[in-house]
């Protein structure tokens, strides 16, 4: 009977002291940052042909004005450019005729390129061309309705005719990871989690001092003295006395100086190399002397139990199974189970909230119209975002245990976490100084 204790005690330990460590990892010269990321760009504009075989056009097009990009722009463009020039223009075929290339660009403020567009889709021929004009989708959605026209008006009937809409294009395009990124996904996790674990422990929170947004600031300022960056400014939160996610521009509902017991929520991000991350964790402002062992049990369970909902929604996540569809398995799973709570997970990468199916919204936890529609893909990292409440005896209250972590899809068709599933609370752990603060007076 003890040796069966001892093991179950000993397994969950042994996973987080792996996590409970998070480095931090530096970026290289800027130089060698843009030769990494065009080789990502490289194995991603070779695989367009095929793309679109797949979903069965001939020809993708694009057309933009110096800071009204489209939105894929942002993923074709190398590591030097900063925006779309004069009119750019993107133009893929799924084939070419013999010594022809599959691939165009073109940057000119002339009508002359529509001459060249019209040369070029001749010797082609191509009998569809997908445009970005997607209503729902942002990232298949993309081009200016100025520019659309515009097209229409040069390239004349015979090729507007072709215009198709084919937004799995756009979406996949956006969507597929190279696999050469995931060595620097997993650092830059590494890196959030680090920053994470600093900014929720006794080297930046004096409890009875210092406040939520001090904490969100010393991650701003965090991510800069790395030379990283965000997609959005970090949200720390105090659980019981202020509501994370709270709708901008409002300001925090409640208490901002943490106090001794308090529950810290984060919902932090870092953007490096053009990739985004996305996690939340929670953290338990232990009293004055007390240790990690005096955490109350009914937090312990709780980030147990939320763990539990984590793996539920991993495993569900089937590729080629519409976002809808996971939603619909987990929750059932959920009831059978009986875990309370909700589900919201995203596709990240190129952006935050980036390209595929969504499983859940916030308030959309019966499905989610056209996003959750869209079918799973592989070669994606995914945010599994959700909370599970739970009865914590210690605070006669029932808390939402949020927990947001990064998953990447594996060739074996499982998804892993990009570093690690947070299985213990993090701990600000205080010193009583007042017995210090007495010497010091004593002696003055
Ligand atoms: C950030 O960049 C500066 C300037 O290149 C460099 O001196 C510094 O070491 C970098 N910091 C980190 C943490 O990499
Ligand atoms: C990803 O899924 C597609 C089917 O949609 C399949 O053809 C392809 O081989 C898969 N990719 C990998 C790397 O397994
Ligand atoms: C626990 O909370 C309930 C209502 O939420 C209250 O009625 C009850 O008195 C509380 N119990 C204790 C021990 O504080
Ligand atoms: C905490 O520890 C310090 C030094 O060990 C001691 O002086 C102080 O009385 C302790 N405070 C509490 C609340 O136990």
């Amino acid at each position: 009977m003890r040796l069966v204790n001892l093991i179950s005690c000993l397994l969950p330990l042994a996973v987080y002291a792996e996590s409970l460590n998070p480095k931090y990892h530096g970026l290289p010269s800027l130089r060698e940052q843009a030769a990494i990321q065009d080789s990502w760009r490289d194995e991603r504009l070779a695989n367009i042909p095929q793309l679109l075989r797949k979903h069965g056009v001939d020809s993708w097009l694009m057309s933009q004005r110096e800071y009204a990009e489209d939105t894929a722009f942002w993923s074709l463009k190398t590591a030097i450019e900063f925006s779309a020039r004069r009119r750019t223009v993107h133009l893929f075929f799924a084939s070419a005729p013999e010594g022809m290339q599959t691939a165009y660009k073109f940057v000119d403020n002339t009508k002359a390129v529509f001459e060249d567009l019209k040369e070029l889709l001749e010797t082609h021929q191509p009998r569809s061309i997908a445009l970005n004009v997607d209503a729902d989708v942002a990232f298949a959605g993309g081009l200016h309705v100025g520019m659309y026209n515009e097209l229409v008006d040069q390239l004349g009937p015979k090729w507007s005719n072709r215009f198709v809409e084919a937004p799995m294009v756009a979406i996949e395009y956006i969507a597929t990871m190279p696999k050469a990124q995931l060595k620097w996904y997993k650092r830059l996790q590494e890196t959030a989690w680090a920053m994470i674990s600093e900014a929720f422990s006794e080297k930046v929170i004096e409890p009875g001092k210092t406040t939520t947004e001090d904490v969100e600031w010393w991650l701003r300022s965090k991510i800069q003295a790395m030379n990283y960056s965000t997609w959005f400014h970090p949200g720390v939160s105090i659980l019981y006395t202020d509501i994370p996610f709270r709708p901008e521009p409002e300001p925090p509902a409640g208490r901002k100086v943490i106090e001794y017991h308090d529950i810290l929520h984060v919902d932090f991000g870092v953007t490096a190399l053009g990739l985004n991350t996305d996690t939340q964790h929670l953290a338990y402002v232990l009293g004055p002397n007390e240790s990690r062992d005096e955490i109350p049990q009914g937090l312990k369970d709780g980030l147990r139990n939320v763990n539990q909902l984590q793996d539920i929604v991993r495993e569900n996540m089937i590729v080629g199974t519409s976002g809808n569809d996971i939603l619909k398995s987990i929750r059932a799973q959920m009831k059978q189970k009986d875990i309370t709570g909700r589900i919201y997970c995203h596709p990240i990468g190129d952006w935050g909230h980036a390209a595929g199916t969504l499983i859940g919204m916030t308030n959309l936890q019966d499905g989610v119209p056209v996003l959750g529609d869209i079918r799973l893909l592989n070669q994606t990292y995914y945010s599994v975002e959700l909370y599970a409440e739970y009865f914590v005896p210690e605070k006669n209250n029932t808390v939402k245990f949020y927990q947001e972590e990064d998953v990447y899809w594996v060739e074996d068709n499982h998804w892993d976490w990009v570093y690690g599933q947070q299985t213990e609370f993090l701990v600000v752990q205080t010193k009583d100084k007042t017995g210090i603060e007495d010497g010091l007076k004593t002696q003055l």
